[in-house]
């Protein structure tokens, strides 16, 4: 009945943190459409709805709320979407597969592939599928047989439109994006499809911004673009290893190479190592495919990138038990930030899980502080043994440590009274970060051991 008010009808299937904030920004912007998101969690659906979102975005409500109800509706029922709506965006899950050919490399796309054998199964009509999920090179065309496999006469054209939003920026990244990425068959009903996506961004994109390629190329678009982001961390990381053995500051390597206009200066912070759901899976991806392929160099090429990073993490917490004269049994340490970065409570292959598994195998005592990502770290550690304490207030964290190990780069943790925290912890007071976000003249001055990424360390001994 109340689709009548509408000129189409879109639906999400997967309400995660792609599927959500990209559908509630498109409500937003284009009130004369109604969009439906569905999902198999009812829970998940339930918070949707509520003053309690199931992620934290900063502006995310405030865009839900403007039209939710409007034309923003959450459902779990996922058949009414389907058969509902003439575009269906597909957000689900397609982790790496744990289990057979590819484990550990491929994606998995049972999820995938479910839901497009039920979108076959309730269609009554054509409809144009769009695929938001990450997904490996030429899914497309596997998806594309699957659906138009039916017997009842249905048409489906499959388009890939890969989301570039960073988790922390998803609503900004998502309003104003450097690009919008449509990849359509190049053929008649293709290019038709490629029209209307075109014009449905065209709300609020600049024209000028959106991209139209081939679907193959905007498929292993997102791939790349991940793979190219993920290696400018490794590359930085790399050299901040250099850094630590020659006094070089990396900070300062990364300034001045960052000036070079064809090298750009972002994504040259190193760090203990990146994380988020996307950037390992999809250089796994990729390196399976080129395996796939033959290309057992290039498949090297990028698995170097992952290594680097396991490498990164691994050195940051053997700095820290050298450092604290080899041993941490019994010693309390405060993790501050569990996030895989600032300004979200995701903590997907973020590298504080491996950091705090690391000092509780060598018997440390941790206690993990972080703004908004306390619940996430105690599913993630949920089987680990040791004493291991979480909280939400980083001065209660670090009563009685002797370290603090600064994982994530949230701002707030700039802006902490060091001189309080100094006197509540055990001497030698040791800070790690794995950040480099402190000001870290002034914690030796107070007394600290400071010992940052990819720079001298400053020690009172
Ligand atoms: C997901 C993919 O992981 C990523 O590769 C892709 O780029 C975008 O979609 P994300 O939104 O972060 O990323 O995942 P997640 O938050 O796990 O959301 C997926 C949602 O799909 C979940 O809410 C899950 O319940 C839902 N889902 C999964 C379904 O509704 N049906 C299914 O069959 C499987
Ligand atoms: C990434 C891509 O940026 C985005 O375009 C894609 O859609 C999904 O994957 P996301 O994983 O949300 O987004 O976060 P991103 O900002 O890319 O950060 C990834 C990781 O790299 C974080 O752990 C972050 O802390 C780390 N990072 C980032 C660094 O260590 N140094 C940097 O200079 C930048």
């Amino acid at each position: 009945m109340a689709t009548r008010r509408f000129k189409k009808h879109i639906a999400c299937i997967g309400a995660g943190y792609v599927g959500g904030p990209t559908m509630a920004v498109i409500a937003a912007k284009c009130p004369d459409i109604k969009v439906t998101v569905v999902d198999i969690s009812a829970p998940r659906i339930k918070a949707w709805e509520s003053d309690n979102l199931p992620i934290y975005e900063p502006g995310l409500f405030d865009v839900v709320k403007k039209a939710r109800g409007r034309n923003l509706f959450f459902s779990t029922d996922v058949d009414a979407a389907i058969k509902d709506a003439g575009i269906i965006f597909v957000s689900v899950n397609t982790p790496t597969k744990t289990f057979g050919e590819g484990a550990g490399k491929a994606a998995d796309l049972q999820y995938w592939e479910k839901t497009a054998r039920n979108i076959v199964k309730v269609a009554t009509s054509n409809k144009i599928i769009v695929e938001k999920s990450t997904l490996p090179v030429r899914t497309a065309h596997a998806m594309e047989r699957i659906l138009n496999a039916n017997e009842k006469g249905i048409h489906f054209e499959v388009a890939s439109n890969p989301e570039f939003l960073a988790e922390g920026s998803a609503i900004k990244d998502l309003l104003n994006p450097d690009r919008v990425l449509l990849g359509t068959q190049e053929t008649k009903a293709g290019l038709a499809v490629r029209k209307e996506l075109v014009d449905l961004y065209a709300h609020w994109v600049n024209r000028a911004n959106i991209i139209t390629s081939n679907v193959w190329s905007a498929e292993l678009s997102k791939l790349a673009a991940n793979a190219f982001l993920a290696q400018r961390i490794s590359s930085i990381n790399s050299i901040s290893a250099i850094c630590e053995k020659t006094e070089a500051d990396v900070s300062e390597v990364g300034y001045a190479i960052g000036r070079d206009s064809r090298i750009g200066a972002k994504f040259l912070q190193a760090s203990v190592g990146f994380g988020g759901s996307c950037f390992k899976k999809d250089i796994l991806n990729l390196v399976y495919l080129s395996e796939h392929y033959g290309l057992s160099e290039v498949a090297q090429y990028w698995e170097n990138v992952i290594k680097l990073n396991d490498y990164q993490v691994t050195r940051f917490v053997r700095a820290m038990i050298s450092a604290m004269f080899n041993t941490i049994a019994k010693k309390r340490i405060a993790v501050f930030g569990f996030a895989f970065k600032a300004n979200t409570g995701d903590t997907r292959e973020s590298p504080a899980i491996y950091v705090v598994k690391k000092l509780l195998d060598e018997h440390a005592c941790v206690v993990v502080t972080d703004p908004k990502a306390i619940a996430n770290a105690k599913d993630d550690l949920a089987d680990c043994t040791g004493s291991l304490e979480f909280t939400a207030d980083p001065y209660a964290a670090v009563r009685g440590a002797h370290a603090v190990a600064v994982c994530t780069e949230w701002d707030e943790y700039r802006k902490l009274d060091y001189r309080r925290i100094f006197a509540a912890m055990e001497k030698p007071a040791f800070v790690f970060d794995g950040r480099n976000i402190l000001d870290h003249g002034r914690l030796f001055e107070i007394g600290f051991n400071v010992f940052p990424i990819g720079k001298k360390p400053l020690t009172h001994y």
